[in-house]
């Protein structure tokens, strides 16, 4: 990729003037913003969208005869259908909203797994796991004595297949397993390792959240039994979220919490639950959150996930090559496959101050543990520096995160 290619004039400056917080200035520098696996901007559409429903459109959802709480049900109810679209799920029912990819994972652990498992039975989840990923699974596995077991990644921060073949052993429950490593960037062939899972009859849950922003996901071809992923991280509001499940696993399992607009029925003696996917939406949802999740699905479409996908894959290989050519960078996770994020040390300096310093000239990166203390043990560090793009991003924004590094090095040495 030439660095022509990738210039402002490109079609990533069409999309990055769709985002207002973009365009300021921090610190006194040009906004470059390389932080997007925390959490990713909203375009003006989602924006608009949630605004417009707070003006005109307020009232709660499922309940009322009235025209606003039908036009909110409508938004609400619409929002469920273009993301149902937007990950090939077969039905609507299978599209939970949640408050996020860790409420997913929880609903899975507490509803799926708390009621079947008991001592002998293993949870396998793998090292590249975000804290979501882990910590639901440790409570399942005490409240149950079930095992957690965990599968190894190599120095790469790649997962060791063989050896999670290996494990895949008859008394696992569930491989719960991150699409893409939020601390590494790391693309696990997730098709692959659901194909050998489902040959052995073990159900999959993936923690989508790095993976939805950055690619064309369909739960279909994937043949997983559960995708979980968070709205603020897809350009959507925060507090949003979904899990996708197979229809017959939500039939089997019992609600995670109960509440309004669970039940069909209610009296002292006995409750009658709703339909899916309403047995698990216990009280009011987050009205607008959703429909700004809506319209974020309406704007990632609009530009088509492929051509996301392609134009971050150049950026990566150019934001990579640029850190790479920074004398004194340890790069922390170099799989063959990656995705929108790169871990790095530079020189011995500890990864909060390099934030500060960079944040002092308009470059916000994330630093730290990531919520990923595992990898991070896995490679002798408390932490890294972490930079990660979106398709808002472009080669200005790696040259400028170059030039901070450069400036940070002549602060410390
Ligand atoms: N999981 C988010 C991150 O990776 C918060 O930064």
């Amino acid at each position: 990729m030439s660095q022509a290619q990738l210039k402002p004039s490109s079609i990533s400056a069409e999309w990055r003037k769709d985002f207002p917080i973009l365009s300021q200035s921090v610190n006194g520098h040009p906004l470059v913003y390389l932080d997007s696996a925390a959490s990713g901007q909203q375009p003006a559409a989602v924006i608009d969208a949630v605004a417009h429903y707070h003006r005109e459109d307020h009232a709660n959802v499922h309940r009322g005869v009235h025209t606003l709480s039908q036009r909110a049900t409508d938004a609400f109810e619409g929002a469920r259908d273009k993301i149902r679209d937007f990950i090939n799920a077969a039905s609507r029912t299978e599209v939970v909203m949640t408050s996020g990819t860790t409420e997913s994972i929880n609903l899975v652990a507490q509803s799926f797994c708390r009621p079947r498992i008991g001592p002998g039975d293993k949870v396998l989840i793998t090292h590249l796991e975000h804290h979501a990923n882990i910590v639901p699974w440790q409570l399942v596995c005490e409240q149950t004595g079930a095992e957690l077991v965990v599968a190894p990644m190599d120095d790469q921060g790649q997962l060791e297949l063989e050896k999670l073949w290996a494990l895949l052993t008859d008394d696992v429950f569930i491989l719960a397993i991150g699409h893409v490593s939020n601390a590494l960037g790391t693309v696990n062939p997730i098709k692959g390792i659901i194909a050998e899972a489902r040959e052995r009859d073990i159900p999959v849950l993936v923690d989508g959240a790095q993976g939805v922003p950055h690619m064309a996901i369909d739960v279909q071809d994937l043949d997983c039994d559960f995708y979980a992923f968070s709205g603020h991280k897809m350009f959507g509001p925060t507090g949003t979220g979904v899990l996708y499940a197979r229809e017959a696993h939500l039939e089997s399992m019992p609600p995670y919490q109960g509440g309004g607009d669970m039940i069909l029925e209610v009296s002292f003696e006995s409750t009658v639950y709703n339909e899916l996917p309403y047995k698990f939406e216990a009280g009011t949802p987050n009205i607008g959150g959703v429909i700004g999740l809506g319209a974020a699905v309406d704007y990632l479409q609009s530009i088509g996930m492929q051509r996301i996908a392609d134009y971050e894959r150049d950026l990566h290989d150019y934001m990579v090559a640029a850190l790479e050519s920074v004398d004194g960078i340890r790069l922390i996770g170099t799989a063959a496959s990656k995705a929108s994020v790169q871990s790095f040390l530079l020189d011995d300096i500890h990864s909060h101050d390099l934030g500060t310093i960079l944040d002092h000239q308009g470059v916000a990166i994330r630093t730290g543990h990531h919520c990923a203390m595992p990898v991070m043990s896995r490679f002798g560090i408390s932490g890294t520096a972490r930079a990660s793009i979106a398709f808002y991003n472009n080669s200005d924004d790696v040259d400028r995160l170059i030039a901070a590094l450069l400036k940070a090095r002549q602060l410390f040495t």
